[in-house]
């Protein structure tokens, strides 16, 4: 009933009005803070690649857990990206809350932007853009690799970036994640006073700097990332190689022993 009332006239007979959206923007502050540092972690862990495959195959099979399981269990990395996905989906019913109903709502935000000429009320708008964006861009991925997590690896994850065209698509959301991303952060900084010190205005200055290097530093690594799995995703086309999975030095090393003794005895 006191929901009923509320719902009609904004406040409990009481005179109160619901702590319910105080208590969305922590959930939303918690889950783009989380995924944000996720997203750091994620980015170090996709350039293993500009190390050398070898190096990208060890990680893989690290994050499969291959210390426990023998050859490692894909099945751990499903569990995490349907876990990331469920964060994602919460953060982003979370962020739809900001964004504007209608044409009428957009033009008093945008007309309220112009004129203010405040450079942390234009970021709004390219949260909201590159959000709206990875609504899109985010799930296609995610469920690809929650799918298909046994094949990710030097020479999988390659193909399906260039034979099964996924390039065009992470060059789109690196792009929307990596602004989103440090935006995110720079504003839960701001919005929950971390490291305001003595002087708010100084900190926020030199909060901005970071968010540009940090910004610049992520798209340089991704984009470099990117290239290399595109490059493989290449060679592997010339190689007529599209499909094969990536063989471990120490493997093949291992295979070639074993077939050489077999042949001594016969
Ligand atoms: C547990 C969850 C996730 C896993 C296991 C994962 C795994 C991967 C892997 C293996 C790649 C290399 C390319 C490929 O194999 O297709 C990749 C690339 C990428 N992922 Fe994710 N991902 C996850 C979540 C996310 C999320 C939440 C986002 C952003 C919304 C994201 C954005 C990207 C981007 C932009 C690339 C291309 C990066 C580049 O090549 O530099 N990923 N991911």
């Amino acid at each position: 009933m006191s929901d009923l009332i509320e719902g009609y006239l904004g406040k409990t007979v009481e005179g109160k009005k619901s702590r319910l959206p105080a208590k969305l923007d922590y959930i939303q502050s918690f889950t783009g803070g989380f995924l944000a540092l996720f997203m750091w972690a994620h980015m170090l862990l996709v350039s293993s690649i500009l190390i050398s495959e070898e190096f990208m195959y060890t990680v893989t099979k690290l994050l499969e857990g291959s210390f426990i399981f023998e050859g490692g269990n894909p099945l751990l990395v499903t569990i995490a990206a349907a876990f990331i996905f469920v964060v994602f989906i919460v953060h982003a019913a979370m962020g739809m809350r900001k964004l504007p109903g209608n044409f009428k709502q957009y033009q008093v935000m945008r007309a309220h932007a112009k004129n203010m000429g405040h450079d942390d009320t234009k970021l709004w708008f390219t949260q909201a853009f590159t959000g709206f964006a990875m609504f899109f861009l985010g799930s296609v991925h995610l469920y690809i690799i929650m799918t298909n997590s046994a094949d990710i690896g030097p020479y999988a994850s390659s193909d399906r970036v260039w034979s099964e065209w996924m390039w065009p698509l992470y060059i789109l959301l690196l792009l929307a994640v990596e602004f989103h991303g440090t935006i995110g952060l720079y504003r839960l900084c701001v919005k929950w006073g971390w490291f305001d010190g003595d002087n708010p205005r100084e900190t926020r200055k030199a909060l901005k700097k970071v968010k540009w290097g940090l910004t610049v530093f992520f798209l340089v690594l991704g984009f470099a990332s990117l290239a290399a799995y595109m490059k493989i995703g290449m060679e592997q086309v010339e190689r007529n190689n599209v499909g094969n999975k990536f063989q471990p030095q120490a493997k093949v090393m291992e295979y070639k022993m074993i077939n050489k003794n077999v042949g001594g005895i016969a």
